[in-house]
């Protein structure tokens, strides 16, 4: 079976694989770049990368009217309880979990993790999903670069999505220099043009990959599909 994966706009993304949907990261409210409104995206499971609110976004309702188990953090899948979700799974980093899709494993990442509401949110991770259909997809969501992408890359990588926003995560430099540790076979740019703050040339960024590694580059539009 496929898996493809739809670019929401910043790091919202949805990853169709089996006929499951796996929303990552559903920013859609107050996401200028949006390409969905909450009420429309399906989810059978939400990601929940760290606390800040241009990532945790909509979860609550979402999962509320989708019935969608949430995978996060120990201290955000505890914050989300007390917010009246009862279908959460916590991980913590290096840890994962067998699910009806595949295998989710909670990777490092160097960011913050506050809630919205000034809770404690624990540290903000990524996540290296083990698909049913033998693809792999690490989704690096908000970090900094960091040596370790060499182990998660030795792990295989068919699609990485990775930041190039910079400011408040890796900027187009350090990114080229993540697909050089994590070896994917194709990369996915995220968390760029939301907001001026992070504007970047994400064509640009792509020729420097061709140019530079065997990977592919993919650049989409907020809405687009990708399948892999
Ligand atoms: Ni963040
Ligand atoms: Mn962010």
């Amino acid at each position: 079976m496929a898996t493809r994966v739809c670019w929401l706009g910043h790091a919202s993304l949805l990853v169709e694989t089996d006929g499951t949907n796996i929303l990552i990261d559903p920013f859609l409210n107050g996401n200028p770049k949006a390409a969905k409104k909450p009420g429309d995206v399906p989810a059978d499971f939400i990601l929940v990368s760290h606390g800040h609110p241009d990532h945790v976004g909509d979860t609550i309702d979402i999962a509320k009217r989708t019935g969608a188990t949430v995978i996060s953090n120990y201290e955000i899948s505890e914050w989300l309880g007390k917010k009246g979700l009862t279908k959460v799974h916590p991980l913590q980093h290096g840890g994962g979990r067998e699910f009806a899709f595949g295998r989710v494993k909670f990777t490092l990442a160097f960011h913050g993790s506050v809630l919205p509401d000034g809770s404690y949110g624990g540290n903000p991770g990524g996540f290296h999903l083990f698909l049913k259909d033998g693809k792999k997809i690490y989704d690096a969501a908000d970090t900094g670069l960091f040596g370790d992408m060499k182990l998660i890359g030795e792990e295989g990588i068919d699609l990485a999505i990775l930041p190039i926003g910079d400011n408040f995560t890796m900027g187009p430099d350090d990114a080229l220099r993540a697909v050089k540790l994590l070896a994917p076979k194709k990369v996915l740019p995220i968390h760029y043009n939301t907001w001026d703050l992070i504007a970047q040339d994400a064509s640009a960024w792509a020729d420097r990959v061709r140019k530079e590694t065997s990977c592919q580059p993919v650049v989409l539009n907020p809405g687009d599909w990708l399948d892999i």
